[in-house]
């Protein structure tokens, strides 16, 4: 980071990692995006092939285009990695970069309910930095974490936003026969561990009230698999010694991706103005 700015790379460049794009695009003062990592420019041994290619949102010839970068690359130049792509990139990138002394900005907070990678990515000395993601309120419950006593979040969803191909069978089979059968109903009771077991992409939200609170297990989480969902619905109360708090959340779906909501975008953008200086500050 200098006075001009800071530099980012995007880890995983589907909706949202173009979304972001997109938008840093009004910010190039302030933030500079140099670059993309996607699963060929991970996989591939060979930085030249890498570096040859550039890649930009809506496919080829729209949008600005930046280069494809190996993860060296990305480390050496980036003052922040924006992670966007999976929990399973969180646990296979993530420790290097911050090991590094380079920032990591996650989505994918379901990777942190493993104990052993948060203390991995926190151990720096980059820092890693918690994207509020879908929802609001989390400062609220990490001002509170110590006091609470139990949080429930009940996340209402189109069927077509659970499934994903590591599904377990019964689940896989509830959720479809939601989607048929066109009435709402219960999918699945647990914890954030259950959760992020069962969904590891699409219930990112649990995470993130768990790891505000400073305890995941605070957390009970039920899904709703709703076939007449226009919207996703979070609801979530907290309860705790300073007091009661209730939060609603209705996101529209990303058209890009219908598991992932529109607002995650624009909070990591705001998050990264933000890390780049940008107020206002609300601390
Ligand atoms: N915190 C939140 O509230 C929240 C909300 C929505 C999504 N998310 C997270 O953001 C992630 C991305 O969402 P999206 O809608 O953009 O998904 P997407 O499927 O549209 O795009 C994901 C991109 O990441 C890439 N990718 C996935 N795994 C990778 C890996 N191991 N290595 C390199 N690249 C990899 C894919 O190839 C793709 O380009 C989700 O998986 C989810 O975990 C978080």
């Amino acid at each position: 980071m200098d006075d001009m700015g800071i530099d980012v790379v995007l880890l995983g460049y589907g909706a949202i990692g173009q979304a972001v794009h997109r938008m840093l695009g009004a910010h190039d003062g302030e933030v500079r995006v140099l670059g993309v990592l996607d699963r060929a420019s991970l996989a591939d041994p060979d930085p030249a092939a890498r570096t040859a290619r550039t890649t930009g949102p809506d496919g080829p010839g729209s949008g600005p285009r930046v280069p494809v970068l190996d993860l060296a690359t990305a480390i050496e130049r980036a003052d922040l990695v924006i992670e966007c792509a999976s929990p399973v990139a969180v646990r296979a990138h993530g420790p290097a970069i911050t090991g590094a002394g380079t920032d990591l900005l996650v989505a994918s907070l379901g990777a942190l309910a493993d104990g052993r990678l948060r203390a991995a990515l926190e151990a720096g000395p980059g820092r890693c930095h918690y994207s509020t993601g879908a929802i609001g309120g989390l400062d609220l419950i990490r001002a509170s974490a110590g006091t609470i006593n139990a949080i429930e979040l009940h996340t209402r969803k189109l069927p077509a936003a659970l499934l994903h191909p590591g599904l377990p069978g019964t689940l896989r089979s509830a959720i479809t026969r939601v989607a048929e059968s066109g009435t709402a109903a219960p999918v699945f009771s647990g914890s954030v561990a259950d959760a992020v077991r069962d969904f590891p992409s699409n219930i990112n939200v649990a995470a993130a009230l768990g790891l505000a609170a400073g305890d995941l297990d605070l957390v009970a989480v039920d899904i709703i698999a709703d076939p007449a969902a226009a919207m996703t619905r979070h609801e979530i109360t907290v309860r705790g010694d300073g007091g009661n708090y209730r939060f609603g959340i209705e996101n529209f779906p990303d058209p890009a991706n219908p598991a992932t909501s529109a607002l995650t975008a624009r909070s990591m953008v705001s998050g990264v103005l933000r890390l780049a200086g940008r107020g206002p500050h609300f601390i």
